[in-house]
């Protein structure tokens, strides 16, 4: 799974999906560099190893075509929430399997 938006909330459930078993964190995404990097950090020493997007207000929609990534979690600003969640279906990004 993958995490766009690492403000307050995206960290905080980071820190509840990597120890949830079979889970694996393959995918952060935040538009400031500092915050994708730190959330990267929290998974040093961990089975976790995610791509890390950031740079651009536009770099999650890379994140949303990543093959190894069944499931996108959005806590980015309500406002982007539909048109982030509509764009990650539309590549699949719904459910495990
Ligand atoms: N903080 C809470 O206790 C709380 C509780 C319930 C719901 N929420 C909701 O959760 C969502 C996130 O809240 P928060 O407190 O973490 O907000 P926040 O502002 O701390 O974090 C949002 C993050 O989204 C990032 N972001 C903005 N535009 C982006 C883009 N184009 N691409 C990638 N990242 C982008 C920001 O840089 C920021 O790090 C909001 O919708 C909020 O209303 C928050």
């Amino acid at each position: 799974m993958g995490i766009i938006g690492l403000g307050n909330r995206g960290p905080s459930h980071l820190d509840t999906f990597r120890y949830i078993e079979g889970v694996e964190i393959t995918a952060l995404c935040d538009v400031e560099p500092e915050r994708a990097v730190a959330a990267r950090k929290r998974l040093d020493g961990t089975q976790h190893n995610p791509r890390v997007y950031s740079g651009s207000p536009e770099a999650w929609r890379e994140l949303c075509h990543q093959e190894n990534l069944d499931l996108v979690v959005i806590t980015t600003p309500y406002p982007m929430h539909a048109t982030m969640a509509v764009y990650a279906m539309e590549q699949g990004k719904t459910r495990g399997e």
